[in-house]
């Protein structure tokens, strides 16, 4: 089995973070969205991986994952360029893929058990196409999942007004080469894309065994601030284990904190879970559960907690950071003048909430 990595795609809902790379590369626990879905690929068997790139920063891509051979698989890069549809995205791993079987993995998806589950019963079942549904609330943003009396699906629609079910399409189908032939029949949707879900449907249509199952466990979707703070949180709550590899002088660690090399803890209590990537200072500061801290950042005289911050950030003097993420290299300071006056340096579509 081949597998396939989205990572294109025009990320507006995280803008200003996507001015500068990827929406894939957003750290949680300080590793990027998109290496997991690598590593669940990796425990299905899969060896083989295109990774889709899209116009954001395409060379940000190439240079964190490289020929693949640090992760254990061997990666081709594919260029869709301009976000046309996830459908225009499978479209060009055509001659990848071959007569291959594969599984396509949005790259700012993630699923708390992985999907070697799912990769297993595809292939038992010898389905045509799977798709994986997981009930949500609202299914009007999403593909929705419609199916007859006897439970069979019969019909897959792309962000309906009137949705059938609350059945939603998670962003991982497991293909067979028999979906180009859909695809190359597609007509763009009224947002201008080619879907997936009208790609799968043409299977149906066909009369071929298109299968599904239902997701145990969380599923997010990467796509705005506050799924990226959740998943940060999930992520440290099951992954993170106690890994103290940072000097402490006079500081209280408690719980389960991962701090790397060259990261200094000074006067300062870390309540885990917490992970502290390399070459860190903290200082006077309280740094709360849920929290990741990208490389060579600092945190002096604030309190943090249930935050994301990337590489190179400085938080200093503020009384409580919360529900925040920050972008790489910038700085939150509080300047300790007298009044209530702002000085503000901020970024297109940044948002301040005082
Ligand atoms: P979306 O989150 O639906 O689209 P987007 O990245 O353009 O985000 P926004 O709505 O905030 O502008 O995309 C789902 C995933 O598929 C995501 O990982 C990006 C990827 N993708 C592509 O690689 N190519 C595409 O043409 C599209 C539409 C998405």
């Amino acid at each position: 089995m081949k597998g396939v990595i989205l990572h294109g795609g025009s990320g507006t809902r995280l803008k200003p973070l996507t001015y500068s790379g990827p929406k894939q590369l957003i750290p949680v626990g300080n590793k990027p969205v998109s290496e997991y879905v690598l590593e669940d690929l990796v425990v299905c068997g899969v060896t083989d991986v295109a990774i889709i790139l899209g116009e954001t920063y395409p060379e940000l891509v190439r240079q964190y994952y490289g020929d693949g051979s640090k992760f254990g698989v061997k990666i081709t890069y594919l260029l869709q360029g301009k976000p046309m549809g996830i459908a225009h995205a499978v479209g060009i791993c055509k001659d990848f893929v071959g007569r291959d079987e594969f599984v396509v993995y949005l790259g700012d998806n993630l699923l708390q058990r992985g999907i070697s589950e799912y990769v297993s019963e595809f292939r038992k079942a010898k389905y045509e196409a799977m798709v994986l549904l997981k009930e949500v609330d609202d299914p009007t943003r999403y593909g929705v999942a419609q199916f007859d009396g006897s439970k069979r699906l019969i019909r897959l629609i792309e962000k309906p007004k009137h949705p059938p079910s609350h059945d939603a399409v998670v962003g991982v189908y497991l293909l067979r080469s028999s979906i180009f032939d859909s695809i190359s029949s597609l007509k763009p949707s009224w947002r201008g894309e080619l879907e997936i879900t009208d790609a799968i449907q043409g299977l149906i249509d066909r009369g071929l065994p298109v299968g599904y199952s239902r997701v145990e466990g969380w599923w997010f979707d990467t796509g705005k601030k506050d799924d990226i703070l959740a998943v940060n949180a999930l992520i440290l709550d099951e992954k993170c284990g106690y890994e103290l590899e940072a000097e402490t002088v006079e500081s209280k660690v408690e719980g389960r904190v991962q701090a790397k090399k060259g990261t200094k803890i000074i006067n300062s209590t870390v309540r885990g879970p917490v992970a502290i990537a390399e070459d860190c200072i903290i200082q006077n500061s309280f740094v709360g559960p849920h929290t990741s801290i990208g490389r060579s950042s600092s945190v002096i005289d604030s309190n943090v907690e249930h935050c994301v911050l990337m590489e190179g950030v400085r938080i200093e003097g503020v009384e409580r950071l919360e529900d925040s993420l920050v972008g790489k290299n910038s700085k939150v300071i509080q300047s300790g003048r007298k009044g209530h006056s702002l000085q503000l340096h901020v970024g297109d579509f940044s948002e301040v909430v005082l």
